[in-house]
């Protein structure tokens, strides 16, 4: 492969596992032998963090966007996958490039010398609909929209669906919804199973699937975050562990 698929994460609501998602796909890509980066686009820095990156060693993807000199290896070398990290100096972007040309694009640039070296990227979003998650939407191929089940979810989605389709027409034509991947899913309630049939219809609605695989909730997410690793070097044989693997199959096979 040359050039790399480059996979954002994106949903503007929080707290729909857009992070853990980010890690654990981009951990499960690299067991089955693919390069992968991961880029931390949001300034609460919660996938640097939960991977155990060096959030403060430049250069950040603030370095990267604002366009300071960088090192010929941008990139830092964890066990789950390479990743450019980010920290809080990432929240003032918005505003310093308000008034500059071309401000959709910055990422993609950044991007395109080292993006052979990989065969996947994937891109960790912050939950809004800002300058960040326009410049993810706008150098990727694909987009993954995690949800949790609910009907403000719901919601968020659709706006986000019209965000995806003005990128397409303004910024990036290649740019296709991968899919809805169902996050935080309680099986055992009766709201969880009503839920699901909502997602499904949503998906119809918008033309976008929903991928047959949805990522159980499970403890062991947050006790890997707090241990930093990913889901796979802590427990392996989780049942979220094993629902991202298969998550990861699905992608790969669809
Ligand atoms: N399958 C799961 N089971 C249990 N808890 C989970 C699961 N997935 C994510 N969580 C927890 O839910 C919270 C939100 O997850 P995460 O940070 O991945 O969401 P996010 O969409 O990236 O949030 P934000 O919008 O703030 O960036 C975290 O505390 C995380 O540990
Ligand atoms: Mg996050």
């Amino acid at each position: 492969m040359d050039t790399s698929i480059i996979i954002a994460i994106a949903n503007q609501k929080g707290g729909v596992a857009k992070t853990t998602t980010t890690a654990s796909v981009a951990a499960a890509l690299k067991r089955r032998g693919f390069r992968v980066l991961t880029i931390d686009l949001d300034p609460q820095g919660n996938l640097s963090d939960s991977l155990g990156a060096e959030m403060f060693k430049l250069p950040t993807t603030y370095e990267l966007l604002k366009r300071v000199s960088l090192a010929p290896d941008v990139t830092q070398h964890l066990d789950a996958c390479d990743i450019i990290p980010s920290n809080i100096m990432l929240a003032g972007i918005e505003q310093e490039l308000l008034s500059e040309t071309g401000k959709e694009y910055r990422l993609k640039e950044t991007l395109r010398p080292i993006s052979d070296r990989y065969d996947y990227i994937l891109i960790d979003t912050p939950p809004s609909l800002g300058v960040l998650t326009i410049n993810a939407l706008t150098c990727a191929d694909k987009v993954i929209i995690p949800t949790t089940a609910g009907i403000f979810a719901a919601n968020g989605i659709q706006q986000l669906n019209n965000t995806i389709l003005n990128i397409k027409k303004y910024c990036n034509q290649g740019l296709q919804p991968a899919g809805i991947l169902l996050t935080k899913f309680n099986p055992r309630t009766m709201v969880g199973q009503e839920m699901k049939e909502l997602t499904r219809h949503l998906g119809q609605h918008i033309n976008t699937k929903v991928f047959h695989t949805f990522i159980r909730v499970s403890v062991a997410v947050e006790e890997a975050q707090a241990n930093k690793l990913d889901l796979f070097s802590y427990r392996q044989d989780s049942t979220v562990a094993q629902d991202y693997n298969a998550f990861v199959q699905e992608y790969l096979e669809g």
